[in-house]
């Protein structure tokens, strides 16, 4: 998964350029953190194992300062995460050197005919390959040698290489890893995604598959895969730099969930006109629903348990069967697509590999495509037949919170905007579940305002091992998105289960002191989840209920939290909310780093 970023220019520092950008893009893996910059005529490099902060120790007396640099921040796919493992890479004459974000799948082959022609290597990486490879193959021009080089290595690769006859340029190239390009006047940036760049340059270019680059403080050359030297569209980016830092939180975590009242305003603001009308015949554009006779939602994680409240949903408002798979899993499980399909893929980054391999694959046995990410110009919306933003802006904290729920908010609008255009709703029915989206920002300012109660439960479950989080109907895809966020921040192992379906087994789990979180949002499924509730309280679990007010868990549980009625669709989403911060206090007070959970990566770009 990695990040890279690289630097050419007058401008600034390319050391500190680098460093602020590895900040930005430490999302993406965290195992190591390395730099490589030009000093006079000399390629130094400094690289170190663990988060980014160690190498910034380790630079802190560094006085020097650089016009050019490359950048790497480590999720090891490759070779134990250990400084020697850690990009960037040199050739071993130390004439090129090199960060990539990928896997060289033919790496192995390359290294075994390098090494009998005497190459010593220096880490076990597969990038290390490359290095080698571009040195051996170097015939005095980047871009020739760079050619020869991509015809040798297969796999997904981001590369940012220097060469030191070059000492002003640095040449880069992408297949199926991104690679943005950030113009500045007198410096230009390469980097993983926009938010690496964002302080210096809003204008990006978005590098396609093949593309190759040549950037220098004044100039950016990029030539495509027949060699031609093109020009690519240059995007006006609106996030801005702000969005992107804690401002004043303690962690980007809290700060995304806190923020998603607001995101829940502009998405409806944005989407909808002062009619209640919603504003997507621009992105549905082409799509003709009529002939659409068959759905699917695809996804990976939090976007595809987004997927299955929004599945929930169009089944509710259209009346059809849809279906929803996981992005690993849908290829193989010979889904039934024709052109009457309509394939619709979830994803934050719109980078998840798995996803745009799913995506592919539609697109091939003829299914439209419609992108629900986050991220202008990421690969997923550059491929797809159309697209729809999530408004969420910059996620940065590794566990999904904002943007799963304007994940499932587009979800939402766009059930409705097609229920609507099919009359499969009538106009008050839609009006009143559109305003539901007004009270659902109201109930999660509710909970934000009562965040202490859920920190002081979280408390008490901190030291748990074991849990469950159980919930019936769309309930239960709540339980699932709680379950992982527990999971992934805090080493706890949690499963979700339907709550009627625990005792077909898994009850058998249950003893003294198993945590049991309960999510009741639907009052007509209450008595069923309660005898649940009695059923894993006669075995000593310790039951934390996340209900709607009326419910009649507020008795049966050890702990509640109340939440208030946005609408029978709704309301599970704020027990999310409930369940975002549940997950986050219990990090806190373990005291484990939430924003950046061991082995994980916000992007994966690796099947
Ligand atoms: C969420 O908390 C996760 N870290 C993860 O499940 C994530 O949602 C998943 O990897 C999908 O990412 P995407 O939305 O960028 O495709
Ligand atoms: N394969 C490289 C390594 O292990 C890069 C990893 C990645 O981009 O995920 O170092």
């Amino acid at each position: 998964m990695c990040g890279i970023i690289g630097y050419s220019g007058s401008e600034a520092d390319a050391i500190n350029v680098i460093l602020e950008g590895l900040e930005k893009l430490e999302y993406r893996g965290y195992d190591s953190a390395g730099i490589a910059f030009l000093d006079g005529n000399k390629i130094i490099i400094e690289k170190k194992e663990g988060k980014l902060q160690n190498l910034k120790e380790h630079l802190k007396d560094v006085a020097t300062k650089s016009n050019l640099g490359i950048g790497h921040t480590r999720w090891a796919t490759h070779g134990v995460p250990t400084d020697r493992n850690s990009h960037p890479h040199y050739s071993e004459n130390k004439d090129v050197v090199l960060v990539h974000n990928g896997i060289i799948e033919n790496y192995q082959e390359l290294k075994n005919d390098l090494l009998t022609s005497g190459v010593k290597f220096s880490s076990d990486t597969d990038s290390e390959v490359v290095a080698q490879l571009f040195s051996k193959l170097f015939d005095g021009d980047l871009l020739s040698t760079l050619n020869k080089v991509i015809e040798k290595i297969r796999g997904s690769y981001a590369l940012a290489i220097i060469h030191k006859d070059f000492p002003n340029k640095m040449i880069c190239c992408k297949n199926h890893s991104p690679l943005i390009v950030g113009l500045g006047a007198k410096q230009n940036f390469v980097a993983s995604d926009v938010s690496a760049v964002l302080k210096y340059t809003k204008d990006v270019i978005f590098l396609e598959d093949g593309d190759k680059v040549i950037v220098e403080q004044d100039k950016v050359e990029i030539f495509d895969k027949d060699n031609k030297s093109i020009e690519r569209k240059i995007n006006k980016i609106e996030w801005n730099f702000e969005q992107a830092t804690k401002g004043g939180y303690e962690h980007f975590m809290i700060k995304e969930i806190e923020e998603q009242p607001e995101i829940i305003e502009k998405t409806l603001n944005i989407y909808t006109d002062k009619n209640f009308d919603i504003k997507f015949d621009e992105q549905l554009e082409g799509i003709n629903f009529q002939n659409i006779d068959r759905i699917y939602i695809v996804a990976c994680g939090t976007a595809y348990y987004a997927g299955l409240q929004g599945q929930y949903f169009m089944k509710k408002i259209l009346g059809i069967d849809i279906f929803t798979d996981i992005a690993s899993e849908f290829r193989y499980n010979e889904p039934i697509i024709t052109d009457r399909t309509l394939a619709i893929f979830v994803s934050q980054s719109g980078e998840t590999f798995d996803t745009l391999m799913s995506m592919k694959y539609a697109k091939e046995k003829g299914a439209k495509t419609l992108a629900i990410s986050n991220v202008l110009g990421s690969t997923l919306t550059r491929e797809a037949d159309n697209v729809i933003y999530t408004l969420a802006g910059p996620e940065i904290s590794v566990a999904s919170t904002k943007a799963y729920s304007s994940q499932v908010l587009v979800l939402y609008l766009l059930s409705l905007y097609i229920g609507l255009k099919f009359e499969k709703i009538q106009e008050k029915e839609y009006v009143s579940l559109i305003k539901d989206i007004t009270k659902l920002k109201t109930n999660i300012e509710k909970i934000i305002e009562n965040k202490n109660t859920i920190y002081e439960i979280a408390k008490i479950i901190k030291d748990t091992q074991n849990g469950f989080y159980l919930g019936r109907g769309i309930d239960e895809k709540i339980a699932r998105e709680g379950s992982l966020k527990m999971k992934e921040i805090n080493y706890i192992h949690t499963e979700s289960l339907p709550a009627g379906e625990l005792k077909h087994g898994s009850i058998a789990l249950i003893e003294n002191g198993v945590l049991v979180v309960v999510i009741s949002t639907d009052l007509e499924m209450d008595e069923k989840t309660v005898s649940n509730i009695k059923e894993v309280k006669a075995r000593g679990a310790y039951v934390v209920g996340v209900a709607k007010k009326g419910s009649l868990v507020s008795e049966a549980a050890d702990k509640y939290i109340e939440i208030e009625d946005s609408g029978l669709l709704l309301t599970p989403l704020t027990a999310a909310i409930v369940l975002q911060y549940l997950a986050y206090y219990t990090a806190y007070a373990k005291g484990y780093d939430m924003d950046k959970p061991r082995n994980l990566a916000k992007s994966v770009t690796v099947e």
